[in-house]
């Protein structure tokens, strides 16, 4: 597009918040396997040993390039109860995470350049823990009648777009959205709910459980009808969808139909989404309440599968962080989510790592490069190689623990792990040669 300048969130993201050390890190293993020691200094990688560097003892761990979430809802500006920029970049830190992708359904919206700004600088102020990498809304007040300002938020260096939470359902808008990030090639990143079909109280995929427990119906095809039609009209403009949160067979289907045929779809899968099923909804605890819903047994797998062999091509937390007033509510009434940023990685580990399915080199790729590449980012996603920024997760593939949703840096509490015994992999995360996180200060 005329006019369009370099990613500002980019800039944000390299400029120092503080004071930089030099390490040696050593004794990792990195996600191939292979024993190497890591050199930092002012925020890069290099390839001697810096005088003076204060020493990482990283035997037995594994070294990962630091994990960027596609989706994260940090609740900064409106909803400050339930998260801030501070406390959700400080959760994604302690997940391992050294960049998230900021969900626009704040109060209000990022719909524009100046909510844009706001947020880039908000991020520098805090300081963020994590490079805050702002998602547009597609529409004007994510209300689906008509287009956001998405080539004036392009211009501030955003690439992905979407009205997550509420689905664009108008084909022409989605059309005219598809259209407008073909030009910059930027990403329309779809919450694909057909609300006529699942209304926003809807909150049960199981027909029988419904009727059992009184819920409204949450079906799949609401979902996938969503991701049918849109694929068409991605191809139609040329342009990347990207689907978030899949939840069902039916969608995973249409994806590698899509794909196969060349049309540029990326899609996401929640850790909840590859380890909860429905029946947690039976126990009536609202924790467990989540757009999409969670889904049977059957379905997991077919979700795992499709992470494993490439037609889901990344893990996003949809990390949802709510008050107890809101989720203390009826069932259909309490607000869908559930926080997901600290757990992330013990669930991928859990159910892609352990089982088998998927190796570290995997991890790296879902849960770090692609979605840096969905959202063009320079600077995260990079192979650990000298001259690279030093942005990494130090793992533990032994560690287990118990979830206590108290042990926390988020605001919120509704965390769908809490008393299961799952891996507790994450040692040290740095941004940019700053320790941005150490199980050693955990407080
Ligand atoms: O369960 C959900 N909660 N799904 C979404 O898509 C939005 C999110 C939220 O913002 O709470």
């Amino acid at each position: 597009m005329p006019g369009y300048t370099i990613t500002q969130t980019d800039a944000a993201a390299a400029r120092p918040t503080g004071h930089k050390r030099a390490f040696i890190i050593a004794g990792a293993r990195g996600a191939d396997g292979r024993g190497r020691d890591l050199y930092v200094r002012d925020g890069v990688l290099v390839d001697t040993a810096p005088p003076g560097a204060e020493r990482l003892d990283a035997d037995g761990l594994i070294v990962l390039p630091g994990l960027v979430d596609p989706h994260t809802h940090l609740r900064e500006p409106g909803s400050t109860a339930a998260e801030t920029l501070t406390s959700g970049t400080a959760a994604a830190a302690r997940g391992g995470f050294t960049a998230v992708l900021a969900m626009p359904n704040t109060i209000p919206p990022t719909h524009g350049p100046a909510e844009v700004d706001w947020m880039v600088r908000r991020a520098v102020w805090t300081p963020a823990r994590a490079q805050v990498v702002p998602v547009g809304a597609v529409t004007h007040e994510r209300g689906g009648k008509q287009l956001a300002d998405i080539e004036g938020m392009a211009r501030r260096g955003v690439r992905v777009f979407s009205d997550d939470g509420f689905c664009v359902m108008d084909p022409r808008i989605m059309r005219q959205a598809l259209a407008t990030v073909a030009l910059f090639d930027g990403v329309i990143a779809q919450h694909s709910q057909d609300e006529r079909i699942a209304p926003p109280e809807a909150c049960c995929p199981d027909e029988a459980l419904a009727e059992r427990l009184g819920l409204p119906v949450w079906p799949s095809v609401a979902e996938s009808t969503i991701v049918a039609r849109d694929v068409q009209l991605a191809a139609e403009a040329g342009a990347h969808l990207h689907v978030c949160h899949v939840s069902c067979p039916e969608t995973v289907e249409i994806i590698r139909w899509a794909k196969k045929r060349g049309i540029r779809v990326t899609a996401e899968v929640t850790p909840h989404h590859l380890l909860l099923s429905t029946d947690k909804l039976a126990t009536g605890d609202t924790t467990y309440r989540v757009n999409p819903p969670l889904r049977p047994a059957a379905d997991i797998e077919v979700l795992r599968a499709a992470l494993a062999d490439g037609t889901i091509d990344m893990v996003g937390t949809d990390h949802a962080p709510h008050t107890a007033q809101v989720k203390n509510r009826p069932m259909p009434q309490a607000r869908p989510g559930m926080t997901g940023l600290e757990q992330a990685l013990g669930v991928v580990v859990e159910t892609m790592v352990l089982s088998g399915r998927m190796t570290w080199t995997d991890v790296a790729r879902v849960m770090s490069a692609a979605p840096a590449a969905l959202a063009h980012l320079t600077t995260q996603g990079r192979p650990l190689f000298p001259g690279e920024p030093a942005n990494l997760v130090l793992v533990d593939p032994a560690r287990r623990h118990v979830v206590d949703r108290d042990d926390t840096a988020s605001r919120s509490r509704n965390n769908p792990y809490h008393g299961r015994l799952l891996p507790d992999p994450v040692q040290l995360t740095m941004r940019g040669g700053m320790i941005t996180y150490t199980r050693d200060a955990r407080g």
